[in-house]
C-alpha cells in the first residue's frame, strides 16, 4: 500500500479548525501530503500538534482584512505560497427575524461571506502567478431546509454559493476553481444543544439515516482540492446523505 499523496506539498489554509469539520479537514490535508495553515480566533494549538511539523497555527478572525494579511504572511514565512483555502469558520446564531437586530446580521455576514471575498483578495495574485489554486466556501444545506430563526445565515450561505459562481469566472483561465460545499447537520459543537429527538428528526428526512460526522464532510473537499476536479468550477456540492437535492 502506498500513502494518499493527492495533495503532496500544497499549502493549504482552512479557517475554523481549531475544532470540528476544519479540524478534520486540515488533519486529513496533511495525512494527504500537504502543508496546512491552520486559522481559528485562538491559535488552534491542538490541531497543530496533533499534525506535527507540517502545520502552523495562526490566529485571526476572518472578518478582519489584517487577518487574512496575518495568514498570508504566517503561510509564506514556514511554507510558501498559499495554494488552497479553504473558508469553513462560521457564525450561526440563531434568532428569528423579530429578534434579529442589525448588529447580528453583520456579524453574520462579515464572518461568513465576507472572509471568502477577503481571501480571494489576498490569495488570487499568488494563484494567478502558479496557475494553480482552489477556493471552497462551506455553505450549508440548511438554504434547502425549514429551519427556523436563521434567515441571516441562510442569507450568508446563499452568497458563498454566489460568490464561488461568479469567482469562478474571473480565475478560470489561471487553472483556478471556487467551489461551495453544503454539509448536512453534522455532529460537531454546534449541533450539540440539539437533543437526539430533533437530530434523529433530520436523520429519517435524509436517505442515509445517521448523524454525519466531520470526516463525513472532508472526501469531498479533497476532491475539489485536487487536479481530479480541475474541470468543476462554480459548483454547490450537497453532502448530507442525501436530505436536500440540488436541481
Ligand atoms: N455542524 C453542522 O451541522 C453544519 C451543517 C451545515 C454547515 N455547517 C458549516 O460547516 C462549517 C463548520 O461547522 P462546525 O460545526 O465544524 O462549526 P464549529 O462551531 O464546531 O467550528 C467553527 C470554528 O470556527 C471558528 N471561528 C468562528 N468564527 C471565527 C472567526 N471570525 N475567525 C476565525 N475562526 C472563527 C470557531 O472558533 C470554531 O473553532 C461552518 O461553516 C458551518 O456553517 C455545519
Amino acid at each position: 500500500m502506498t500513502d494518499i499523496v493527492t495533495h503532496r506539498n500544497r499549502i493549504a489554509v482552512v479557517t475554523g479548525a481549531g475544532r470540528g469539520i476544519g479540524a478534520a479537514m486540515a488533519l486529513e490535508f496533511a495525512r494527504r501530503g500537504a502543508k496546512v495553515v491552520a486559522v481559528d480566533l485562538k491559535d488552534p494549538s491542538v490541531t497543530v500538534q496533533t499534525i506535527g511539523p507540517n502545520a502552523i497555527g495562526v490566529a485571526a478572525d476572518v472578518s478582519d482584512p489584517l487577518g487574512w494579511a496575518a495568514i498570508d504572511m504566517a503561510a509564506k514565512e514556514a511554507f510558501g505560497d498559499v495554494d488552497i483555502v479553504v473558508n469553513n469558520a462560521a457564525y450561526y446564531p440563531n434568532h428569528a427575524i423579530d429578534d434579529l437586530d442589525f448588529e447580528t446580521w453583520r456579524r453574520t455576514m462579515s464572518v461568513n461571506l465576507d472572509a471568502q471575498f477577503l481571501s480571494a483578495k489576498q490569495f488570487v495574485p499568488g494563484m494567478r502567478r502558479k496557475k494553480w489554486g482552489r477556493f471552497v466556501g462551506i455553505s450549508s444545506n440548511s438554504i434547502g431546509l425549514t429551519v427556523p430563526g436563521m434567515s441571516h445565515y441562510m442569507a450568508s450561505k446563499m452568497g458563498i454559493m454566489g460568490f464561488m459562481r461568479g469567482l469562478a469566472n474571473d480565475v478560470a483561465d489561471d487553472g483556478i476553481t471556487c467551489n461551495a460545499v453544503l454539509p448536512g447537520l453534522t455532529h460537531t459543537v454546534a449541533t450539540e444543544a440539539q437533543g437526539e429527538e430533533q437530530r434523529r428528526a433530520t436523520w429519517q428526512t435524509q436517505a442515509i439515516k445517521r448523524f454525519a460526522e466531520p470526516e463525513d464532510i472532508v472526501g469531498p473537499v479533497m476532491f475539489l482540492t485536487t487536479d481530479d476536479a480541475a474541470f468543476m468550477t462554480g459548483q454547490a456540492l450537497v453532502v448530507d446523505g442525501g436530505q436536500y437535492r440540488v436541481g
